[in-house]
């Protein structure tokens, strides 16, 4: 079965992807990840609050260092123990190229134009593969006008894309009240691709303390049919690369989301809960239904169930929305 895909102009041997979190940043484990079949990895972000609030720092010890401080000099932190959080990274970016034979894509995570962004400067050097940049931007300032939210991801984008040549891919919300639109301003501005959708992590309050807490959850394979519609719906408007990252689970979750159009399913909640051993379970289950359809190839199931190939296209958009509803039965016993 041929597997194999393009995405932001790489060749994978597949579409299963690791996407962003702790797994990916650990040799071990991103080895493990590739052994397991895996096609490539995207690490953890570079956050743009960090490598802010690390130049902070180091401004304010090069203004110390212009005062003098003399005898108290060895109290001082040294020029060494700034600066660590972005060399770090790039040292992972290193040793990872240097360890996997997978392409390695860097990501970069911020919402706002500043000295920040020329740290696609140095992922590029350091031998990324490719860029995705997390724009994780909650809206909640209600006098900034959805114009001004989406001038602000074409900002940033555009001001990164004028560092670097790789190619890039920008990971985005779904509260957009026109994502088609959207998806082709970024493609306008040279955007190689786009990752649909981030999950924001929702804040709870804590009952006991009345505080309120950040709440981190895996997702739930439900979750991938958002990403899944509006892949369908965007295939056949723009041609660049789809990655589908949110409520992957399953080799019936990824099969979907290839049908739809995408180039690629992204992984992450599913191989912290149940391991890499996932992606050989999917991969395999893939190629069995493929073979069963009588599919040969990634390329010949990809977008073959997109908007204007599927038979029934109404269904991803509102057409069907009374017949759901209508649909609906209750449990028997329930509220007779
Ligand atoms: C523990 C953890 C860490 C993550 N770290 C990042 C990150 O650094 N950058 C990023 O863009 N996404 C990050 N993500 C988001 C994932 O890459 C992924 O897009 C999201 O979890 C949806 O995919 P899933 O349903 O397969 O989990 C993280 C997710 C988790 C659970």
């Amino acid at each position: 079965m041929d597997l194999s895909t393009q995405y932001l102009g790489l060749d994978l041997k597949n579409p299963i992807v690791a996407s962003s979190s702790p797994l990916t940043w650990d040799l071990k484990k991103a080895v493990a990840l590739q052994q397991a079949g895996v096609a490539a990895i995207i690490m953890p972000s570079l956050f743009e609050e960090q490598i802010e609030n690390e130049q902070a720092q180091l401004d304010r010890f090069i203004h110390q260092q212009s005062i003098g401080h003399s005898e108290t000099d060895n109290f001082h932190p040294q020029l060494a123990d700034y600066m660590d959080y972005q060399n770090k990274y790039l040292s992972q970016l290193e040793l990872l190229k240097g360890e996997l034979d997978i392409p390695v894509i860097a990501s970069l995570n911020g919402i706002s134009e500043g000295g920040w962004v020329q740290n696609a400067v140095d992922l590029e050097q350091a031998g990324a593969d490719a860029l995705e940049l997390n724009i994780y931007y909650v809206a909640a300032n209600p006098d900034e006008t959805g114009l001004q939210v989406e001038q602000r991801y074409l900002s940033l984008f555009k001001a990164i894309k004028s560092q670097v040549k790789l190619p890039i891919c920008v990971k985005i919300t779904h509260q957009f009240s026109a994502i088609g639109w959207m998806v082709k301003q970024l493609e306008q501005a040279g955007a190689a691709g786009v990752s649909v959708f981030n999950r924001f992590y929702q804040p709870d309050i804590d009952l006991e303390t009345l505080h309120i807490v950040p709440k981190l959850e895996l997702s739930h394979s439900f979750e991938a049919l958002l990403r899944i519609r509006w892949v369908a719906m965007l295939r056949h408007h723009v041609s660049l690369s789809l990655a589908i990252t949110g409520g992957i689970h399953t080799a019936e979750d990824a099969l979907k989301g290839l049908l739809a159009g995408a180039d690629i399913t992204c992984m992450c909640s599913v191989l912290l809960d149940q391991g890499p051993q996932q992606i050989t379970r999917v991969l395999e289950q893939m190629s069995l239904w493929m073979m069963d359809k009588e599919y040969e190839s990634v390329s010949q199931l990809k977008g073959s169930l997109s908007y204007i190939n599927a038979v029934n296209p109404e269904a991803f958009e509102r057409a069907n929305y009374l017949e759901i509803m209508d649909s609906y039965s209750r449990a028997s016993g329930v509220m007779v």
